[in-house]
């Protein structure tokens, strides 16, 4: 079998790993059980491009259960964990082509091996399957029925291509769905960022000062963590009611100009890019922590910030020290990249649990449905939405309660007044 991993040797330690994180994902385990009765995937090609985890390994063991045939590569060169990949392949037969620390070159070839068994679906979280399918690959795109985004950066890069009418396939923006991005964009992005900084620093949060850039999903739940440990947490935006909302959240919002002065640690989840510029960096404090929560690693302008510098070295696997020529030290961490992945191990698996439920469905949706759909951004349907949340709440033990008869009447009529 094709695959390229870093050490097969690693895979009995992976398997453990992949073990644990599946004891969390009640909702996962049973769609894998069901698949495995049912085949609803049975002889679909699959091209998966996700941070290689022991999460994603559980979303790729359910896809196999359910009949597909599976090829993995890394969503980002820093994330993946080499003893997953190596298990996947060992223990479960499927074509991984990922090695944590890749370069970008190898990054782009393992994305080429993974899509060389025509895809008939892709999965990306960042929509790098399907810019390459619509650039180097356009011979590939006649055997896609459809695809499915992880992420909000991928799901703006495909709404922009639906939108030029460029986009060949029809897309499941599986990130749009609220039992995703409420939970794995919120609590999964605010506990495993404060996790990559604390890992890699040591570094005492309370009492400090945190600026998180971007208010988003992510950006609110690193906020709530960051205040929780103890941060005294700064927000900055370019939205006046996601400012408004930070505000009333109980954070001081300031412009990132200003923030930058009082910062010890910056985290930016924005998806856009040079948030923390040149102009920011020379205003930093000496020992300041600069970190990246989002997508791609291009919202810290690492460039500008060495041009700053007079020299630069590794203090701590992860943490790169810049001497800026006005004698200050700022330190990176994990290259710019996503510091959550990069130096943790990303979200836990409770939350990923609902996040790859939803990745499960859609391609179980896009084999049924395909023919009626057009090549458009699509949401997961609220059906599948709420019995996902439904079944995390079973699997966790929690119980709701259900209208009466009088109460479902009373939300179905407009009669009744006071
Ligand atoms: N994105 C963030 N955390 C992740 C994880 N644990 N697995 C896969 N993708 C992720």
């Amino acid at each position: 079998m094709d695959y390229d991993v870093k050490d097969i040797k690693l895979a009995a330690q992976g398997k453990l790993k992949i073990e644990w994180a599946e004891a969390t994902m009640p909702v996962l385990r049973l769609i894998k059980k069901r698949f495995k009765r049912q085949r609803p995937l049975l002889g679909t090609r699959i091209t998966a491009c996700l941070h290689v985890t022991t999460e994603t390994a559980n979303l790729v063991k359910t896809l196999q259960a359910g009949g597909a045939e599976v090829r993995l590569c890394a969503s980002n060169p820093l994330s993946t964990q080499d003893e997953v990949a190596a298990s996947l392949v060992q223990h479960d037969g499927i074509a991984v082509f990922a090695i944590r620390g890749e370069d970008n070159k190898t990054y782009y070839r393992h994305i080429q091996s993974a899509i060389e068994h025509q895809p008939q679906i892709t999965m990306d979280d960042g929509a790098d399957v399907v810019s390459m399918l619509h650039s180097k690959r356009k011979d590939l795109l006649k055997h896609v029925l459809g695809g499915t985004e992880e992420t909000t950066t991928g799901v703006i890069r495909l709404r922009s291509m639906a939108d030029r009418h460029v986009l060949k396939f029809p897309v499941i923006s599986v990130n749009d769905a609220d039992t995703k991005h409420l939970f794995d964009n919120r609590y999964g992005t605010g506990q495993s960022t404060m996790d990559g900084i604390i890992r890699s620093t040591n570094r005492l949060v309370c009492g400090s000062t945190v600026v998180v850039a971007g208010y988003g999903w992510c950006g609110r739940g690193v906020a709530t963590r960051a205040k929780g440990l103890g941060a005294n947490v700064i927000v900055t935006e370019v939205e006046p009611v996601k400012a408004l909302e930070a505000l009333m959240d109980g954070y001081r919002v300031l412009p990132m100009e200003e923030a930058a002065a009082v910062g010890d640690f910056f985290i930016t989840l924005t998806g856009n890019l040079k948030v923390i510029r040149k102009e920011h960096f020379a205003r930093m404090k000496d020992g300041a922590i600069v970190c990246n929560s989002g997508h791609f690693n291009v919202e810290l302008d690492i460039p500008a910030l060495d041009r700053l510098s007079r020299k630069r070295r590794m203090v701590r696997p992860g943490v790169e020290e810049f001497t800026l020529r006005n004698g200050r030290r700022i330190s990176l961490l994990g290259e710019g990249r996503l510091v959550n992945l990069a130096l943790a191990e990303g979200h836990p698996s409770s939350v990923m649990d609902m996040s790859f439920a939803n990745q499960a469905l859609a391609a179980e949706y896009l084999v049924n449905h395909h023919k009626k759909l057009e090549n458009k951004v699509y949401p997961v349907s609220q059906e599948i939405d709420k019995e996902i949340a439904r079944l995390k709440l079973a699997g966790i033990g929690i119980g709701i309660d259900t209208l009466t008869k009088e109460q479902k009447k009373y939300l179905a009529s407009w009669e009744m007044g006071t």
